[in-house]
Formats: structure tokens, sequence, C-alpha cells
């Protein structure tokens, strides 16, 4: 079984992304075949800035390699280093009808919020299809937003069989229902487009303000409190085993400590648990060569089977005489 995914490197990795998807994405690593990718191509959409995007895809794999992904076992990559992707994009492009990019709930938010719209983003979910099809992806691990952009993969690839014969995997998207959506400090989605994350390798300086930014409410410190709808709770049990959980709910029902306590014991929690990472972070971000050799190494394997395939579908369609 092949598993497919793939991270846009558009800005700082929060604790939403690490527990909504990245986790996840390390662990299927025992669960089949991962290929998994920096989607380098995909930030172009929303980042026009050069030394940005090249800071963030190193960061990416940096973070992605510290955090377990294992470049033997997995295939690891930069989208843009194995460019073959933009031919299917094209060919699929050819069969992708414009109303069903017109219904697409991510491209219609993205311009609700004021990004501009152009012909990338949106294509975006046709190049997205390219992705997942080269592969021959059975499944695709994806946050709930991206649940409709697997669909329209399916409605692409059975397009194309129609037309070809049977040569596009037709693929399955996979959602975590346990932890769809981890709140931000404001209660809201942890999203960096809201202001409101808590970074996963941030220096302690910096975690301990954004934990402490945490909106809870007002109950006085010699009242008990509720951890039902507290967000400070909520985000301890992504943290805390269920023992832990108990204790801490005591520790609410009892008068004498307040938010700023539970905040404190939170941030050691983050703390302790992206401890075992940091070392190897440094030594990658030490080691910028490493990274890249790992990265050429990744993108080899990758392209090896993309030039297969694509070579399948110019046949198929009539590119190759
Ligand atoms: P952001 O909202 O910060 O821009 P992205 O849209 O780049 O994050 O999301 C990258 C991945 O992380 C996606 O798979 C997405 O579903 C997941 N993700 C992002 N925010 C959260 C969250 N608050 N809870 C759970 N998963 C999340
Ligand atoms: N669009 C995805 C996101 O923003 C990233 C992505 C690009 C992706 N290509 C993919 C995810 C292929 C899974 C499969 O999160």
């Amino acid at each position: 079984m092949r598993i497919l995914s793939g991270i846009q490197p558009s800005g700082t990795i929060h604790i939403g992304n690490y527990f909504g998807m990245i986790k996840k994405m390390i662990e299927s690593q025992n669960d089949g075949e991962l290929f998994a990718f920096i989607a380098s191509y995909h930030a172009l959409t929303s980042v026009k800035d050069k030394e940005f995007l090249q800071k963030n895809i190193f960061e990416a794999a940096v973070n992605f390699l510290s955090l377990g992904m294992d470049p033997e076992k997995s295939t690891f990559w930069v989208q843009s280093d194995v460019p073959e992707v933009l031919e299917l994009y094209w060919i699929l492009s050819n069969h992708t009808p414009m109303g069903l990019l017109e219904r697409a709930h991510s491209y219609k938010d993205k311009v609700a919020k004021g990004i501009a719209s152009n012909h990338g983003l949106f294509s975006y979910p046709v190049l997205m299809a390219a992705d997942i099809l080269l592969f021959d992806s059975d499944i695709v691990p994806v946050g709930k937003d991206q649940i409709q952009h697997v669909e329209m993969t399916r409605d692409i690839a059975q397009t194309f069989n129609n037309t070809y014969g049977d040569i596009l995997t037709i693929p399955q998207h996979k959602i975590d229902e346990v932890v769809q959506s981890v709140p931000g400090t404001d209660g809201a989605k942890m999203s960096k487009s809201y202001g409101n994350t808590i970074d996963m390798f941030g220096t302690k300086k910096g975690l301990k303000k954004q934990v402490m930014k945490i909106v809870t409410d007002s109950t006085e410190l010699d009242q008990p409190k509720q951890w039902q709808n507290c967000n400070v709770y909520t985000l301890c049990k992504l943290f805390m085993t269920d023992d832990e959980l108990i204790q801490l709910q005591k520790r609410y029902a009892t008068p004498g400590e307040g938010y700023g306590h539970f905040k404190l014991t939170l941030l050691d929690k983050i703390n302790e648990h992206f401890a075992p990472y940091q070392e190897r972070r440094e030594h990658y971000l030490n080691n910028p060569d490493e990274v890249k050799e790992i990265l050429a190494f990744g993108a080899n394997k990758a392209r090896k089977i993309a030039q297969e395939k694509l070579k399948i579908i110019r046949d198929a369609v009539g590119l190759n005489y």
C-alpha cells in the first residue's frame, strides 16, 4: 500500500500541523510505503519572496528529518526536484473541467481572504492530482480542508481512465477524526494565518509567550475551574496520558491554582515532548550539506518512479511516437 503526503513550506511549523498531520505522516512509515514531499511548487502560490521560500524548504526538511522521517525506508523529496510532475499536471489539465476547479472551497476561501487570484492558485488542485497520481498512491492522509482536493483527484483520474484505459490508480483520502482540529491560543483553529499558533520548535522564551497568550475565562484563583471547555486543557490533552489528565482535572477542581499555573504545566509538557528532537534538529541545522545530500537521494528515488509512470502515461496519450 502506497501512502503519499505533501506539506507546503509556507511558514513556521506549529503544533496544529504536527498533531494534525506530521506525526501521523511519520508514524505511517510503519503502515506502508510512504512517499512524502515538501510541496515547493504549491508554495509558490502564496510565497513570493525568494529567501523566505529557500529558508522554509530547508527548515521543513530539517524538521521532518528531526522528527523521524527515515529517508532509507521512505521516499522523501522536494517536489520541484522531480519536475516530471509538471508534465503530468499539463496532461491532467486537459481532463479537468473548469466547473470542477470553480467549485473548489480552498480556492474560494483563499480569494475571499484577499490572496490574488491567478492561474497557479486556480489550478492548484490539478498539480496536487499530479502529485498523487504520478506515484500510484493508494492512500492520501490529509486534514479536513484537503478532502475535496483528493475527491477532485479521483474525478480527474476517472476521466483520464475513461479516455485511455485503466492507467491511473484511484486514491482514497484518510482523515483522523480524533485530532481533526487543534485549537490556537484564541480557541479558533490554530493556523499561521490567524496569528494564534504555538510553534513546535520555538525558543523557550517565544514558546512561553505563546502559551501565556492562551485565552481562558476569568475564574478567580480561590474558585474551582472548569476544564471541560478550557483551551489550556484541550491542548494538554495532546501531550498528557489519561492519568496525568485526571490529575490535572483535580487541580482544576481545587481552588488555589490559577490558569497561569496550568499554562506552565502545559509549557513543561510541550518542552518535554519536543526535547528529544531538538538535538537532531541542531545537528541538521548545522550540517546543511548533509540535508541537501539526503534530499538529493530522495529526489533520485522519486524521480525513477516518476519517469517510469510518466512513460506509461505519455505512451497512452500518444506523446511517444
Ligand atoms: P496553516 O493553517 O497554519 O496555514 P496548513 O494549511 O499549511 O496550515 O496545513 C498543513 C497541514 O497541517 C494540513 O494537513 C492541515 O490539515 C494540518 N493542520 C493545519 N492546522 C491544523 C490544526 N489547527 N489542527 C489540525 N491540523 C492542522
Ligand atoms: N495541498 C496540501 C496542503 O496544503 C499540500 C499538498 C500538495 C498535498 N500536494 C499534495 C497533500 C499531495 C497531499 C497530497 O496541505
